[in-house]
């Protein structure tokens, strides 16, 4: 059995290595092709500063074979990511990394706990359903070229960019524990510390009604809204925004629960990796927010 030990800010380079490359075992086995590049491991070492008792990793003759990650907000703690080295899967090393994340919950208090994982993983949710977190919500994927996304009809609202004074703060704090339940201001603050994230407030008849995050790669997420009736407004608004730059894709993780499904359906968006939401409870409302990823939730 390899050896499981907290990991340390220099090995998250490597880890996110494995953790791109577990994704497209996985995603070429199912039919999705690979859909996974190694990225600067930039919210993990944020995670890491933050509380390093959810980041473990697994070893092997120094070579990394698995890799956990969890954070915690309030009462929430999120499995971030879990991922085993392809050829060294099935022989305990996810359950043995998912234990040390699940001792980071109580270490930490968090009493409801949640994931996004693939929805075509039969072991990732065999597994997460024995420590008691059970499928949810499905969450799509959904993705357009940029050139070709149709116009969106309907009423919009008006977005006014997030800054960093605690009036905004505050706002953000407020949208989140309306829809999540939680307060995420640590992780508005790294993405407002992002060059290329833009963070707008929704604005309904000139009150603050939700925010939305952009980024110049044209990802949307996250995004809240304080009342479902208003989520189909919303979405189209943070679309326009991601229209009017310049990436050549869109892309937006969205619940199936939420209205803006069957807007990203009809505006030619198409359903590229489904996923799902697992937790011990029913926490949060998915039909008011969209995960930015499986990862920041
Ligand atoms: C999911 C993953 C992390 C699990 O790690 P692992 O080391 O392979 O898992 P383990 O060997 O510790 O445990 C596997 C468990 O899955 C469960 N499992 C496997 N197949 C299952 C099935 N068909 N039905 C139900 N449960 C199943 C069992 O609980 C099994 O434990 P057991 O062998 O003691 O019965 C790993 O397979 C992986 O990296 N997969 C690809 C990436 C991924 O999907 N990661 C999850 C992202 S959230």
């Amino acid at each position: 059995m390899p050896l499981v030990r907290p990991a340390s800010a220099g090995e998250l380079g490597r880890a996110e290595e494995l953790v791109a490359r577990s994704i497209n075992d996985l995603t070429v086995r199912h039919g999705f092709g690979p859909i996974a590049t190694s990225r600067p491991a930039d919210f993990q070492a944020f995670c890491l500063r933050d509380d390093p008792r959810g980041v473990w990793l697994a070893e092997d003759d120094g070579e990394i074979v698995g890799f956990a990650l969890s954070w915690v907000c309030g009462r929430l703690w999120f499995l971030a990511e879990l991922f085993v080295a392809p050829g060294r899967q099935g022989q305990g090393i996810g359950n043995e990394l998912l234990d040390r994340t699940l001792q980071h919950a109580s270490q930490a208090g968090a009493t409801e706990k949640s994931l996004i994982t693939f929805a075509f993983n039969i072991v990732s949710q065999g597994l997460y359903v024995r420590h008691g977190l059970l499928p949810r919500v499905p969450i799509h994927l959904c993705r357009a070229e940029r050139e070709s996304l149709r116009e969106a009809h309907g009423p919009t609202l008006c977005a006014t960019p997030i800054g960093t004074a605690a009036v905004d703060l505050e706002m953000l704090r407020q949208l989140d524990v309306a829809t999540l339940g939680v307060s995420r201001e640590k992780h508005h603050r790294y993405l407002l510390g992002d060059p290329r994230m833009k963070g707008v407030f929704l604005e309904e008849g000139g009150e603050r009604v939700g925010y939305a995050y952009v980024a110049a790669t044209g990802h949307i997420g996250p995004l809240a809204i304080m009342h479902a009736h208003a989520m189909p407004a919303a979405f189209r608004a943070a679309l326009a925004i991601a229209v009017a730059g310049d990436a050549k894709q869109i892309s937006v993780f969205v619940p199936g629960t939420s209205d803006a499904l069957a807007i990203a359906a009809s505006q030619g968006m198409r359903f590229a990796l489904p996923m799902v939401l697992m937790s011990t409870s029913d926490c949060g409302d998915w039909t008011r927010y969209f995960p930015r990823n499986p990862g920041f939730m």
